[in-house]
């Protein structure tokens, strides 16, 4: 069920008119539903109920305090790729306990702060970094916790620039190198190896993909146990896809099928195996968390007949929301206010002095010059990709709940971005 949904012919945001919140706050503005983002937590804590398991949402998704704040008061713990993404988690106050930490390249700083406040785990994704780590946490006479981010090679059939699971990814240990790798780090004095973990790839809509790496994760820990090593955790990483309402597009699987089936094989390994062990099960969801909890909201400048194209050009660009001119990205656009009256074939663009400027190409819109559009399921991967390019200030951000709505992140001024540079004396 969607929060965003038309009523006597104006989008809401739950019961809030996005109208109201443009005149108040201006565009382009992000906005997200409170109760959007508690109902998706919930599909994966309900499918989690009564076991070991951990959800640690990937902040790169989203890493507005707010919406970290009340997924950490719902009991989630954070997968970070950076040191600014451990300080998120403690600013908020949550648990760095709950906090893993992947990425191929971690800095000594990094690891330093993040053994500091005890995290649960470290991502490790090659030997180097096995042996940075045991150094670091040696010198601070700590034991870092390990997990090797293995690599096992299978097709998550999505996007190239987000598929993460092939051999010729920058991620992960080689399947076929894991075991060696595993030994070395078993045979480091200052590391402790506790898991295994992978990520396939993202905006996965098929879970096939994902319950073939499972098996061979499992695989992996038995051949791990025969020699010792012993593992107390299995992190199957993030990757469930959300629907962004392209014509022929599969809808993905939902997280619930998903989990059930994953569980069911994780219990029938764990019968037939693992000395009947209890395993920890650890998710890295961000995407199918975040990515239908918000929408940019921007507003017509002009509409720009072409000699082969219309342009409806808007306030928000590419460097509020990348996907489009990134990965060709198909986003859902729709007006605000629905109106009668000649609909034309148009390419939607932002400002911004580049022809991959776009946000949209080939939709047919009933529009004209001030209206208010909103690009659908832009929760995830929008404002943590934006950048200031064109010295443009990064978009507000209002979290709705019900008919409350709060500014979560206020819009960038100017003078906010060139505070940091000075010119020569
Ligand atoms: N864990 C790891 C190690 C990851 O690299 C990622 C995403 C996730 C979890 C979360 O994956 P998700 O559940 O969101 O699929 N900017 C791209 C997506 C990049 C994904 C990077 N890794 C996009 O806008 O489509």
């Amino acid at each position: 069920m969607s929060h965003f949904t038309y009523q006597d012919g104006v989008l809401h945001a739950e019961s809030t008119p996005l109208p109201q919140i443009a005149a108040q706050f201006g565009t382009p503005t992000y906005v997200y539903s409170k109760a959007q983002l508690l109902g998706n937590y919930a599909a994966y804590a309900d499918a989690c109920a009564g076991r070991d398991a951990l959800v640690c949402y990937a902040m790169k998704a989203n890493s507005n305090l707010a919406i970290l704040d009340l997924l950490a008061h719902q009991g989630a713990g954070f997968d970070i790729v950076s040191g600014g993404e451990l300080l998120r988690v403690l600013a908020i106050g949550a648990d760095p306990g709950k906090v893993i930490f992947s990425g191929v390249g971690k800095s000594e700083d990094e690891m330093r702060l993040a053994l500091e406040h005890g995290i649960l785990c470290f991502n490790v994704e090659s030997i180097p970094e096995l042996h940075r780590l045991n150094f670091v946490a040696g010198a601070m006479g700590k034991r870092a916790p390990v997990s090797l981010r293995v690599n096992p090679n299978v097709d998550a059939k999505t996007h190239p620039y987000i598929a993460t699971g092939l051999k010729a990814n920058k991620f992960g240990v080689a399947f076929d190198d894991a075991l060696d790798t595993y030994r070395t780090a078993h045979a480091l004095p200052h590391l402790d190896v506790v898991g295994i973990d992978c990520h396939i790839g993202s905006q996965l809509l098929d879970d096939a993909p994902l319950l073939e790496a499972l098996d061979k994760l499992i695989d992996l820990i038995d051949t791990l146990s025969h020699e010792g090593i012993v593992l107390h955790h299995l992190d199957i990483g993030g990757g469930l896809g959300v629907d962004y309402g392209e014509v022929g597009e599969a809808a993905p699987v939902p997280v619930a099928d998903y989990l059930g089936r994953l569980f069911a094989r994780i219990d029938a390994w764990r019968a037939r195996s693992h000395g009947g062990r209890p395993i920890k099960v650890i998710f890295e969801p961000g995407r199918s968390i975040v990515g239908n909890v918000g929408v940019l909201m921007t507003r017509v400048e002009y509409l720009k007949p072409g000699v082969e194209k219309n342009f409806c050009i808007v306030d928000a660009a590419m460097n509020d929301m990348m996907r489009p001119a990134m990965y060709q990205a198909w986003m859902k656009m729709a007006p605000v206010v629905q109106r009668d009256g000649n609909a034309d074939n148009y390419d939607v663009v932002g400002p911004v002095c580049e022809s991959g400027d776009w946000l949209a190409r080939d939709r047919v819109l009933s529009v004209e010059a001030g209206d208010l559009l909103v690009m659908h399921t832009a929760g995830a991967y929008g404002m943590t990709m934006a950048s200031n390019y064109n010295t443009r200030g990064r978009a507000a951000e209002i979290l709705v709940d019900g008919d409350q709505v709060h500014v979560v992140r206020q819009r960038e001024l100017p003078a906010d971005l060139f505070k940091l540079e000075s010119v020569l004396k």
